[in-house]
């Protein structure tokens, strides 16, 4: 198919097998009067349109006039599903937003507030004036987007990590040995130790890189560009693939197998040279903000539990092991779905040092 029945197929294809035509024309011609559609013949303007695709970048096109059009096509139309879809997920991130902050003002206001990122915003616009509504949505939508942001993305490498664990115990024995040898085992690791556990931080590099938390990290380009004789149009949309580089097996040799020691050098130290950290947080302008936390959070997360758990894999009322395929949750982070494992505390001190750790909330 070529010319104008391309065109006019894509424009069907974009819009939805299902859309009933006569209702699409009923509709585009009721929305003719409104001044910012694009022009074309009257009375049908949407395939008026059609003959007016450009030969080159026709996506652009298409993306600018559903942009227009689309929030025009009521929600109860066929095909129209991801509108229905969007007013839920509108309604949860407001919720995500709104219930916390309207929590922190009730504990501030009855003076049993912790200080977080939350109180200080408020506080400093409260010390300049008066917090206005403006502020409020500022504040609500910065504290609520890394909410969102950081929750599900720390979660993952803290679940690869005791799936790795419970599945391979010398490799935890392993840890356990290094962390008893430097820290010893009266008090928990702390980030003083971290450059002197280096099997440690090989575990969580090959966590971070066995399963890379957004194996596709969508950006888009802000101009017309050239990279190594590829021509990258304005505005192109390029999926960065962590996937891949993950998997590549000329740098990680049998990149499917949890491998820590890959990440060690032949001195025993451990090698910055392919560290996953440089490509799992994203890139350039747009890295993750958080990542230095998020990665601090983790490693302090993996070293107590190493320090005081062991981890096995779970067993039947036989003593039969629990022989299960690690499956993810579909979505944009890549998350395993909720696994068995047995999980019990090394010690009677480790049982200590964990109740101790509930005491340490002043910050
Ligand atoms: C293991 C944990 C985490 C991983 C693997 C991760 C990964 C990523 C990735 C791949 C991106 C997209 C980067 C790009 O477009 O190039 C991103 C963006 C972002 N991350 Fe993280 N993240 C993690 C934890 C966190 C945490 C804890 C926070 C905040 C507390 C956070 C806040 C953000 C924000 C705000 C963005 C959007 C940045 C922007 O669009 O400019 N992330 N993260």
């Amino acid at each position: 198919m070529s010319g104008l029945g391309s065109q006019i197929f894509f424009i069907l294809k974009c819009l939805g097998a299902t859309l009933c035509i006569s209702a699409l024309y009923s509709l585009c011609a009721a929305v003719t009067r409104r001044k910012d559609l694009p022009p074309g013949p009257k009375g049908a303007p949407f395939f008026g349109n059609g003959l007016q695709l450009p030969k080159l970048d026709q996506h652009l096109k298409m993306t600018e006039w559903a942009r227009q059009y689309v929030r025009y096509i009521p929600a109860w139309m066929p095909g129209m599903d991801f509108k229905r879809s969007a007013a839920i997920a509108r309604k949860a991130i407001r919720d995500m937003e709104e219930i916390p902050y309207r929590n922190v003002m009730q504990e501030m206001a009855n003076g049993i507030v912790k200080p977080s990122m939350a109180t200080r915003l408020i506080d400093r616009c409260l010390k300049d004036g008066v917090l206005n509504a403006q502020d409020q949505r500022d504040i609500e939508g910065t504290v609520g987007s890394l909410y969102a942001a950081g929750t599900d993305t720390t979660m993952a490498p803290l679940l690869v990590f005791m799936l790795m664990m419970s599945r391979h115990p010398d490799m935890l024995e392993k840890i356990q040995d290094e962390i008893t040898r430097v820290v010893g085992q009266s008090r928990l690791p702390d980030f003083e130790d971290r450059a002197s556990l280096p099997y440690l931080e090989c575990v969580l590099r090959e966590a971070y890189r066995w399963c890379p938390v957004a194996p596709i990290i969508p950006h888009q380009s802000m101009e017309d560009d050239v990279y190594r004789g590829y021509y990258i149009p304005n505005k192109a949309v390029i999926l960065l693939n962590a996937w891949a580089m993950s998997r590549d097996p000329e740098v990680y040799p049998e990149p499917d197998v949890f491998k820590p020691e890959r990440f060690l050098s032949q001195n025993g130290a451990v090698s910055d040279l392919h560290d996953p950290r440089k490509f799992v947080f994203g890139f350039g302008r747009r890295i993750c903000p958080g990542r230095y936390f998020a990665d601090a959070t983790i490693w302090l997360a993996v070293a107590s539990i190493a320090a005081t758990m062991d981890m096995r894999q779970a067993v039947d009322s036989q003593g039969e092991t629990i022989t299960q395929i690690s499956r993810f949750v579909s979505g944009i982070v890549m998350e395993l779905e909720p696994f068995l494992c047995d999980i019990r505390p090394r010690s009677e001190k480790s049982l200590q040092l964990i109740s101790g750790m509930g005491n340490t909330t002043e910050y």
